[in-house]
């Protein structure tokens, strides 16, 4: 006892107080963790995975000390960790080379080498949500029984920490990938829809296969939930599914993110950094927005598509991924091959199976459904009793073109059901845009938020309305964070709101 040792770990363990109390958001809280745990059991790294129910998988979302390794996901249920989490008991190991249980699938994943780990389950009120380890001491005689008793507590603050942030809504960041909601974002409500039913009758029978599937359709329409789904019906579904969007990235980025990168190959490269066609290795990778990509990619796109081999950036290993590919886009592909902004060759590549989702203003008959679905999954997350539309709301509703489609609609009741204060949401409650009648009622246009009949000041009221509801709602009703939003003094809102006519 009181050895310098003791004292030193007392000290970290003060430090670790002293972050945790300050730390704001969940993501902190775990990094704070995690860091202590490599420092408190000299390890050189730790990590944290949280189980996805829906997907059945493991997601490792938090890590220390791997490098540049990205979150990643494993099947549930294998492993050390599947072997923690299903029987929700921890493990010492300190040589897993020696562990039958021991797969090395994570490490294959991660480009980390373990010798010795320590897992512990990680609790939610007492329930097994996922799994915590520190990896490879450098202490002679490894991992001890006390480790597993200081882990255990270690995961208990971060498990504590979820439950809080998963309480307060707070949580952006981690866990993101797996909290349960997040999954009712991925949900498909069934459709009456004869186009609809068509479309998901092909992409039942495309899961099975292993065919490209090009997913065209406007912005917001369910491309991505329809390439999820077609990843959990397939063979695949117990591998990883990853999304990359290619606009979002410039050129060279978007090359590191899809093939990887060596350690060394551009300046800031500390790491070997493993891609999205990697990551996917057995499972799905979708392309998301693949009509944006820049042209120098396309060809290399295409040619591992051909030849399903590889070499990440600064590298000459040829990488092999076991991949399904799935693409999506809003753009009309076939015309920007004629307009030379698509390569023909990648087109015809992608072109194998191809699904066009209808916009939302042709399948109305969904939206009774839809609605319903987005309040309920709106109230579920902001732990609201369930709300419906009354008859004037859902009227507004059906006369809107929705040219946003169905990311506009939930967007549009989302913040309904945060402004609503009664037990129903009404037309107040529903932004301006859907009520401006007749004009709003006409088939969408590129842009129908500003109605051309309007006299200035009609128009300038209806963006005041819009610009102050969506600050009380990015500040759940309070006026004083909304007018701090908004740049005004409270008073001046409440003035505002009185004018506007809002509660
Ligand atoms: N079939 C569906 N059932 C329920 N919600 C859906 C469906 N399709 C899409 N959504 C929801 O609509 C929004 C936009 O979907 P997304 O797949 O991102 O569209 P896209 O990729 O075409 O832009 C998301 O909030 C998603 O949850
Ligand atoms: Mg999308």
């Amino acid at each position: 006892m009181g050895g310098p040792e003791e004292a030193d770990q007392l000290r970290r363990l003060i430090a670790l107080a002293q972050t945790l109390t300050s730390a704001r958001d969940p993501d902190e809280v775990l990094t704070a963790v995690l860091t202590a745990t490599v420092e408190l059991f000299d390890a050189d790294g730790a990590s944290l995975a949280l189980i996805d129910t829906d997907a059945r998988q493991l997601a490792f979302t938090s890590m220390e000390g791997l490098g540049k390794t990205r979150p990643f996901r494993i099947p549930l249920g294998q492993g050390i960790a599947g072997h923690v989490i299903n029987n929700g008991e921890a493990v010492v190991s300190n040589d897993v080379s020696r562990d039958p249980r021991f797969l090395g699938d994570i490490d294959r994943k991660t480009g980390f080498t373990t010798t010795s780990l320590v897992c512990v389950p990680l609790l939610e009120r007492g329930r097994v949500i996922g799994c915590m380890q520190a990896l490879n001491t450098r202490r002679p005689n490894g991992f001890s029984g006390e480790d597993l008793e200081l882990l255990t507590a270690l995961a208990g603050i971060a498990g504590a920490t979820l439950t809080r942030a998963r309480r307060d809504r707070a949580v952006r960041t981690v866990g993101e990938l797996l909290r349960t909601d997040e999954n009712a974002r991925h949900e498909m409500v069934p459709s009456k829809n004869p186009k609809m039913q068509a479309a998901l009758q092909v992409l039942r029978k495309a899961a099975d296969s292993n065919a490209t599937v090009l997913l065209l359709g406007e912005s917001g329409v369910g491309k991505e939930v329809a390439a999820r789904a077609v990843h959990r019906w397939s063979a695949r579904a117990e591998s990883a599914f990853v999304a990359i969007n290619c606009v979002a990235l410039t050129p060279t980025l978007l090359e590191s993110e899809l093939f990887g990168h060596e350690k060394g190959a551009f300046t800031g490269a500390q790491h070997r950094k493993l891609g999205k066609f990697e990551l996917a290795d057995g499972g799905t990778l979708f392309l998301d927005e693949i009509g944006d990509m820049a042209p120098e990619l396309q060809t290399k796109l295409l040619r591992v598509l051909q030849e399903r081999e590889f070499q990440r950036v600064g590298g000459n290993e040829t990488v092999h991924a076991d991949v399904r590919v799935l693409a999506a886009t809003n753009h009309d592909l076939k015309a920007a091959v004629a307009a030379g902004r698509f390569r023909g060759d990648l087109y015809y590549r992608l072109n194998v199976v191809t699904v066009t989702l209808p916009p939302l203003r042709e399948r109305r008959e969904d939206l009774p459904a839809l609605v319903a679905h987005f309040a309920r999954r709106a109230c579920n997350e902001t732990k609201r009793r369930p709300l419906g539309l009354d008859g004037e709301a859902m009227a507004l509703v059906e006369s809107y073109g929705w040219p946003g489609n169905l990311r506009e609609l939930a967007n549009v009741i989302e913040r309904a059901t945060v402004l609503c204060q009664g037990d129903k949401i009404g037309a107040a409650d529903l932004p301006p845009e859907l009520g401006a009648g007749t004009l709003a009622s006409l088939p969408a246009t590129a842009d129908a938020s500003v109605p051309a009949d309007l006299s200035l000041a009609e128009a300038l009221r209806n963006v005041k309305l819009a610009h102050v509801r969506q600050a009380l709602a990015a500040s759940n009703g309070n006026q004083i964070r909304a007018a701090a939003l908004l740049g005004i003094h409270p008073a001046n809102l409440s003035r505002l709101m009185k004018d506007l006519g809002l509660r």
